[in-house]
C-alpha cells in the first residue's frame, strides 16, 4: 500500500485524507492537539455511516477505509515512508515554511511535497525545501469528498515529472486535475472566486442590495449552488479575510475585518452574514 501524509486535520485535511483512504492509500494524518484528530475522525466516521447507511458503501469497505487511516501528533511517524506529503495547515506562510522545514528532516529522497494552499505562493514554500524540484499545489475544494476539481500548480521550479506525478495522484482519487501552468495568487479558482466574494460582500457594505437579494441574483443568474455571500460564510470569513489580505484580491475588507473581530465566521461558529446556527 502506498503510504501518504496529510499534515492538519481540518475541514481540509480531513476531506483530504478520506478521500485519499477511500481510494486505497495507506493515510497518516498529524497535527498539533489531539482534539483536532478526534474531530477529523468523528467526521470521517460520520462520512461512513452515512455513505453505509444510503447503501452506497458496503460495511466492510467503510471499515477498510478507517483501517487505512492513521492519526498522530508524530511529525517523524507521519512522514517516514511517504510517497507525498499534502500539507493542509491554515494559511499561514511563515507556518507553512515551518512545517516543511520539519518534514524534510523526515522524508524520504523520493517523497513528493505538495501544499494545499488557497492561493500562497507555490515558489516562495518551494524554495525553503530541499527539493523545489519536488514541490507542487495540489489545491482540493470544500467539501473535499464532493468537489470533484484539484488544481495542479506548478512552481517556478517544479519539474514536469512533479506535475505528472500530481495529476496522476489526482487521477487516483477519482477527481480531475487542472494543470495551472503559472504560480500566480489565486490560481485559477481563487484569482477569480476571492475578488467576486468580496465584491458582493462590498455591495451589501455599501447598501447595493440585501444579501438575500444578491444571492438569489446569483443563483438565478448563474446556476450556482450559492449566492456569494453564502459562499463566503461556507468558505470562512477569516480564511477569505486572510487568504485575500495577503494576495491584494480582496477590493475592500473593512466589512470583513469586523466579522472577524465578532468572531462571526460563517457557517463554522454558527454566525457569518447569515445565522447558521
Ligand atoms: N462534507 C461531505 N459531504 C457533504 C458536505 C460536507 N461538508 N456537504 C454536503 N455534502 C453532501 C451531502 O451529504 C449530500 O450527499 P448525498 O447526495 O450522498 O446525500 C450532497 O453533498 C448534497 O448535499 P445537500 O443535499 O445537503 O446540499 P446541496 O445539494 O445544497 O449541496 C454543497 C451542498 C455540495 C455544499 C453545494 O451547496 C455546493 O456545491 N456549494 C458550493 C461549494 C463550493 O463552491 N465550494 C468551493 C469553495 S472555494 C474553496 O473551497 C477553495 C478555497 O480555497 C477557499
Amino acid at each position: 500500500m502506498k503510504k501518504i501524509a496529510v499534515l492538519g486535520a481540518g475541514a481540509m485535511g480531513h476531506g483530504i485524507a478520506y478521500v485519499s483512504a477511500l481510494a486505497g492509500y495507506d493515510v497518516w494524518v498529524r497535527d498539533i492537539d489531539q482534539k483536532f484528530l478526534d474531530k477529523a475522525l468523528e467526521n470521517i466516521k460520520k462520512m461512513l455511516e452515512k455513505a453505509v447507511a444510503k447503501g452506497k458503501m458496503k460495511e466492510e469497505k467503510a471499515k477498510e477505509v478507517l483501517d487505512r487511516l492513521h492519526f498522530t501528533l508524530d511529525m517523524k511517524e507521519a512522514i517516514e515512508g511517504a510517497e507525498l506529503v499534502i500539507e493542509a495547515v491554515p494559511e499561514i506562510m511563515d507556518l507553512k515554511k515551518k512545517v516543511f522545514e520539519e518534514v524534510q528532516k523526515y522524508a524520504s529522497p523520493e517523497c513528493y511535497f505538495a501544499t494545499n494552499t488557497s492561493g500562497l505562493s507555490i515558489t516562495e514554500i518551494a524554495n525553503i525545501t530541499d527539493r523545489p524540484e519536488k514541490f507542487m499545489g495540489l489545491h482540493f475544494f470544500n467539501p473535499v469528498p464532493i468537489m470533484q476539481l484539484v488544481e495542479v500548480i506548478k512552481g517556478e521550479k517544479t519539474a514536469d515529472s512533479t506535475i505528472e506525478y500530481g495529476v496522476n495522484f489526482v487521477k487516483s482519487i477519482g477527481k480531475t486535475p487542472v494543470v495551472v501552468k503559472k504560480d500566480v495568487e489565486g490560481f485559477i479558482v481563487n484569482r477569480c472566486l476571492v475578488p467576486y466574494l468580496a465584491l458582493a460582500i462590498d455591495d451589501v457594505g455599501r447598501g447595493v442590495a440585501t444579501k438575500e437579494e444578491i444571492d438569489a441574483t446569483m443563483k438565478y443568474k448563474y446556476a450556482f449552488p450559492m449566492g456569494p455571500i453564502e459562499l463566503g460564510d461556507f468558505v470562512g470569513l477569516d480564511i477569505l479575510y486572510y487568504g485575500g489580505e495577503q494576495w491584494s484580491l480582496v477590493p475592500n475588507a473593512d466589512i470583513l475585518k469586523e466579522k472577524i473581530e465578532k468572531k462571526e465566521l460563517g457557517m463554522k461558529t454558527g454566525r457569518g452574514f447569515y445565522d447558521w446556527s
